[in-house]
């Protein structure tokens, strides 16, 4: 192989409600679209059904807008890689076909890439000033669909040691936020009014989950019963308290999630620890991880903010280093709504 000659690989991510396409040349991102669905706001949770209509009026523009940004023609992309699963089965299946026929028409191969596998590995997406985490490491993975503690052996080889046996944790700040009356994704919102609350004002009960897996929907139900007792006793009570539930919501949620994982570093003795996924752009975790610094030891690997929630650009760096690896698609694959952290 000549060398530094140049790979380009086209990343597509259509797993849920964000319509997205990114361009990779040797690990670093040349342009990284993404479009959200802002319909699903107005029904409180993503419609699984309009998710595939939007993600089929958008994945033509989106990906052009990739290419064009990205500075190169489509004939000069080496590969297509595109999220096989875990997802929605119908918009899954729109970024899926979408990629075969592209590479049918390019005569370029495809790459599979596990949608998990992305989040993690979105940590070796080439940037300045951002550390590689070193084999092996922990990676606390939070989205809106998941929620696991997986220990990370190399690029392709990822055991899940600890996940929720529930809710996961984005569906914890979502629907605790839904509570409150704030529209979807609710995350997002609970961490900006957190900013300005007080964390110990009210105490919700923490679950007593075995070993190093995690429960969230315990914690939802308990605030659902002290808002309506809060708010039979005062109407106004969430308007004039709205940040300092927040706070209080998110520290619990921190505290739950700190907890395990200082349990997984006792037990697996490894201190190399980093986040992703969605509910990694929550400020307060990332706080709370940047201190472990200082009081444990632990060296900490935060994803850039625009890597955190779902896009291509870490669906790119999975498919650039199957590329180098040779793991391409040989036989023809279907989406597939259910896929483990483990499987490719
Ligand atoms: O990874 P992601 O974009 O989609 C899934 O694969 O699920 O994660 C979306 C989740 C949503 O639940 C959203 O509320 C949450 O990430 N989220 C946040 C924040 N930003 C996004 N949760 C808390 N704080 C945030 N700043
Ligand atoms: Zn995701």
């Amino acid at each position: 192989m000549i060398k530094n000659k140049p790979i380009y690989i086209l990343g597509i991510e259509s797993s849920c409600d964000d319509t997205s396409a990114a361009v990779i040349c040797n690990g670093k991102i040349l342009s990284n679209v993404v479009a959200n669905q802002e319909i699903h706001a107005k029904y409180g949770g993503v419609v699984p059904e309009l998710a595939s209509r939007a993600h089929q009026q958008n994945i033509v523009p989106v990906i052009q807008q990739a290419i064009q940004q990205a500075n190169i023609d489509k004939k000069d992309l080496n590969a297509i890689a595109f999220t096989r699963g875990p997802g929605l089965m119908g918009s899954l299946l729109v970024g899926t076909s979408f990629a075969k026929s592209l590479s049918l028409a390019l005569n370029i191969p495809l790459i599979a890439v596990n949608h998990m596998q992305g989040h993690v590995l979105a940590h070796f997406i080439e940037e300045e000033n951002q550390q590689k985490p070193p084999f092996p490491f922990l990676c606390l993975t939070i989205s809106g669909g998941h929620t696991q503690i997986v220990k990370i052996n190399n690029y392709f080889e990822m055991e899940v040691i600890g996940e929720t046996i529930d809710d996961a944790v984005g569906e914890a700040f979502d629907k605790s936020a839904k509570i409150l009356g704030l529209p979807y994704p609710g995350g997002p919102l609970i961490d900006k009014y957190a900013k300005l609350g007080n964390s110990k004002a009210f105490k919700f009960t923490k679950p007593k989950v075995d070993e190093l897996n995690f429960s969230f929907s315990g914690l939802k139900t308990g605030i659902l019963y002290f808002i309506q007792k809060k708010t039979k006793e005062s109407p106004t009570f969430i308007e004039e308290n709205l940040n300092d539930i927040c706070a209080s919501i998110q520290h619990t949620i921190v505290e739950i999630l700190f907890d395990k994982l200082k349990n997984a570093v006792k037990q697996t003795g490894i201190k190399h620890i980093a986040i992703a996924g969605g509910v990694s752009a929550n400020s307060e975790i990332r706080k709370a991880l940047k201190a472990t610094e200082n009081k444990f030891g632990w060296t900490t690997y935060i994803p850039k903010f625009e890597y955190t929630t779902d896009n291509a650009a870490m669906i790119a760096i999975v498919g650039y280093l199957k590329y180098l690896n040779g793991s391409f698609l040989e036989e023809p694959t279907s989406a597939t709504a259910r896929l483990k952290v483990s499987e490719r």
